[in-house]
């Protein structure tokens, strides 16, 4: 299968972008790409009619992809705005997107007791409004992120094999969907 990984931080210690990696790792026979959403233009009406290439490349990957895996911190109580940008562009059109019918997971996590339960329930009403087709599982949230990532790596093996877990049961999700 051909899965997208999105993020929702892309700086040099990303949590997000460690726990994707590990899953990368678990996804070996499958192809997957990571795209740094933190360099895409803000949407833009005018530009939405000409779209920039790196918003076609961001559909296209999505186009091809079985399925996405989104990963993300919790900010102010809601999803990074990096994530929200790449996403409403490649919501349009609205109903009838790349995204539409595109399976979808969503893990997040942060340091605080909820683990990112805001983000999580933004990230579901806005890939709802898209019309994703949403994994239903148990929620992935992990926390206190700090003690399972070290120096870019998740290392704890509880969280680890949760990982394997929902990414097994997520490749299932898609396949009854085929
Ligand atoms: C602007 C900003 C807002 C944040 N707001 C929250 C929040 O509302 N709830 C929370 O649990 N953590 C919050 N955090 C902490 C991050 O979610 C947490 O450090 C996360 O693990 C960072 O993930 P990353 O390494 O992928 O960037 C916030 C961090 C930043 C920078």
């Amino acid at each position: 299968m051909n899965l997208l990984l999105l993020s929702g931080s892309f700086h040099s210690q990303s949590k997000s972008l460690a726990i994707l990696k590990s899953i990368e790792n678990l996804l070996s026979g499958h192809t997957t790409e990571t795209p740094k959403l933190d360099t895409l233009p803000f949407f833009n009406e005018d530009l939405n009619r000409n779209k920039p290439a790196s918003i076609v490349g961001l559909m296209d990957s999505i186009e091809h992809a079985d399925g996405i895996i989104i990963c993300t911190p919790e900010y102010n109580h809601s999803i990074p705005a990096v994530l929200k940008n790449a996403l409403d562009w490649a919501s349009r059109p609205a109903f009838n997107s790349c995204l539409k019918d595109k399976p979808v997971t969503i893990i997040t996590q942060a340091d605080s007791p909820v683990g990112g339960a805001r983000a999580q329930a933004h990230v579901k009403l806005i890939m709802d409004a898209i019309l994703s087709d949403i994994h239903v599982s148990h929620e992935m949230m992990i926390s206190p992120v700090s003690q399972v990532v070290t120096d870019g790596v998740v290392t704890d093996e509880k969280t680890l094999a949760r990982l394997e877990r929902h990414t097994s049961d997520f490749l299932r999700f898609i396949e009854k969907r085929r």
